[in-house]
């Protein structure tokens, strides 16, 4: 081979990688946790406003970098990009269940019960791309859930705490509250100190499960071993689901669908959870677990686990949100 053709060879190829160079200067990347096109699409903007993604490029050679998303985009192709890089200046729809469905994505989320949250207490139907995008304005789809990233960013009214969110509950409460309410999703209570719009104050000053600290020295103490400790704040989807449960109050019917931090070998059974009239006994057993028995604490609650001193009673008279006597929630 004659140096001419290799100098030909090499400056082929860097004519061929110098474009795929341009990306690193892009502003799409894991790394940086956005995958939204911007008005700069196309490195000068020439592709922005575009909306057939398959005049430019190839599913083959894109993607390298994401072996979470690269088969699937494949397989299920062209109609899936706007979703996860925005609508591109135009009016594309962005889809989401195309590939979050029980058949390809069968736990993420897992989505089969008919109760949701669907934004509204009185309705109940399934979810939908637009709820998800309320939800998931631009999760990055790393398979690691980060509330930061993967959670809409709702502005908290005082600027001082108009950060990004810390934890899931910070993303809820900045609807569920009573002075600053999100425009659209404003809600109105139906009774007092109703926990649709009193959460942050209920959470803030009187649930055990939220910013109060727990004692751990009560007549019932105990949590199963290797999962929660006392002290810990628990976040809201530990006990509702917001994808899908047959319960109402969209209180979680499966322990795999919530209950992040109990132990794996319990949370992935899963335990089953059924509420019939305020007998909240198979949710809260699912983490409590009394180390002394007494009272029905050797029962089994119909789930499978026992460990809470009550059951097969209505809860309600001491247990809901914002209760100041008793021990609340
Ligand atoms: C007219 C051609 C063209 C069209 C149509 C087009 N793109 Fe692009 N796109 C480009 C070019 C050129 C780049 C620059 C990077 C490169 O060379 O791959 C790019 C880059 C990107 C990037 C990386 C951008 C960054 O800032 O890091 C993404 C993601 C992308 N395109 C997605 C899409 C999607 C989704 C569509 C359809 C809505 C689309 N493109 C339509 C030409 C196009
Ligand atoms: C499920 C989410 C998802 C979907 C759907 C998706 N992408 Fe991507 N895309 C990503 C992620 C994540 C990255 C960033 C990878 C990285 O960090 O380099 C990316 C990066 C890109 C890039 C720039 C870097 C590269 O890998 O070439 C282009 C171009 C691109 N996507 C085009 C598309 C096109 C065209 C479609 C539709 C066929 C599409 N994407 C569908 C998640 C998605
Ligand atoms: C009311 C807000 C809300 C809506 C609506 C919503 N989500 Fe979520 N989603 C969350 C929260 C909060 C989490 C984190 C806690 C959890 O896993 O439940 C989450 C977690 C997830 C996860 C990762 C955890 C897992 O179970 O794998 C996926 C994937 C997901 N959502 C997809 C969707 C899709 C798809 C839709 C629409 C069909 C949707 N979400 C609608 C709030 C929402
Ligand atoms: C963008 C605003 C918004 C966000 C964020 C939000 N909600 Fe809601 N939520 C609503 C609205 C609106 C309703 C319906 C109120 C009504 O019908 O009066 C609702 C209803 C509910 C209900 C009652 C549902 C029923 O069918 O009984 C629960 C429980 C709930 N939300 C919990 C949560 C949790 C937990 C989170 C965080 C993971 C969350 N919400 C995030 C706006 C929001
Ligand atoms: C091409 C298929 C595809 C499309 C379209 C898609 N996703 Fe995903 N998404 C995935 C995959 C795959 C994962 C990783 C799931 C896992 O953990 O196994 C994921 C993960 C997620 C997560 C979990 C957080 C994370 O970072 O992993 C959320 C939330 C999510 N997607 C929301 C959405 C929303 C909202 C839309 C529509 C705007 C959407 N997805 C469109 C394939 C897709
Ligand atoms: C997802 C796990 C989980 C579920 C479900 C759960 N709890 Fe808890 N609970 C905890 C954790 C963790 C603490 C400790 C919180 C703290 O110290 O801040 C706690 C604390 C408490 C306390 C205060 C104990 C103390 O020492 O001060 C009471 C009372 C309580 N829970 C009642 C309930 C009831 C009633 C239910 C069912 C309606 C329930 N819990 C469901 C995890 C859970
Ligand atoms: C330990 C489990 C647990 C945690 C954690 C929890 N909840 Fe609840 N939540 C319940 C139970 C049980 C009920 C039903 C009892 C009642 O009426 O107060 C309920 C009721 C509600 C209701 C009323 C639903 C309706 O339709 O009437 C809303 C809204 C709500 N919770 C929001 C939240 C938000 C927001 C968070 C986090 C800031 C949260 N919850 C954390 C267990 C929990
Ligand atoms: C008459 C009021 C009352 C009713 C009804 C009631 N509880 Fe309790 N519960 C309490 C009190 C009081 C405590 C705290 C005891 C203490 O401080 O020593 C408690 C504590 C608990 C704890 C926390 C254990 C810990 O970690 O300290 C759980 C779990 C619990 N109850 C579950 C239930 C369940 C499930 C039901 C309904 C089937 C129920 N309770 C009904 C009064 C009640």
């Amino acid at each position: 081979m004659s140096s001419n053709i290799r100098t030909g060879i090499v400056l082929l190829l860097m004519l061929t990688v110098l474009p795929l160079k341009a990306v690193e200067t892009l502003d799409v990347s894991l790394e940086k946790g956005q995958l939204l096109l911007t008005p700069r699409h196309g490195g000068d903007g020439s592709a922005w406003g575009n909306e057939n993604c398959s005049a430019c490029h190839f599913s083959r050679s894109i993607h390298s970098e994401a072996p979470v998303i690269r088969n699937i985009v494949r397989e299920v192709g062209f109609s899936t990009c706007t979703g996860c890089h925005g609508s591109n200046g135009t009016e594309a729809e962005r889809k989401c269940t195309i590939c979050h469905n029980p058949q390809r994505l069968p736990t993420a989320p897992i989505m089969t019960a008919p109760e949701t949250h669907d934004f509204s207490v009185k309705e109940s139907v399934p979810l939908n791309d637009r709820e998800c995008l309320i939800c998931h304005h631009s999760s990055d789809m790393d398979g690691v859930f980060e509330p930061d990233i993967d959670l809409s960013y709702f502005p908290h009214a005082q600027p001082a705490l108009d950060l990004p969110y810390r934890s899931g509950v910070e993303f809820c409460l900045r609807c569920h509250n009573k002075n600053d309410q999100q425009p659209g999703y404003e809600m109105q209570a139906r009774f007092p100190r109703d926990p649709l719009v009193d959460m942050d104050v209920n959470y803030q000053h009187y649930d055990v499960h939220g910013y109060q600290r727990g004692s751990g020295q009560r007549t019932y103490t105990g949590l199963r071993s290797g999962s929660y400790q006392y002290g810990d704040l628990l976040e809201c989807t530990d006990c509702h689901a917001m994808h899908g449960t047959h319960n109402p109050k969209l209180i979680l019917d499966r322990t795999d669908a919530g209950a992040t931090k109990l132990a794996p070998e319990i949370r992935n059974l899963p335990v089953l959870i059924n509420v019939v009239d305020g007998d909240y006994s198979q949710l809260c057993v699912s983490c409590h677990d009394m180390n002394t028995l007494v009272e029905q604490g050797a029962e089994n609650t119909g789930n499978g686990l026992s460990g809470v001193h009550q059951f097969g009673t209505d809860c309600r008279q001491c247990h809901v949100h914002g209760m100041a006597v008793q021990t609340g929630l």
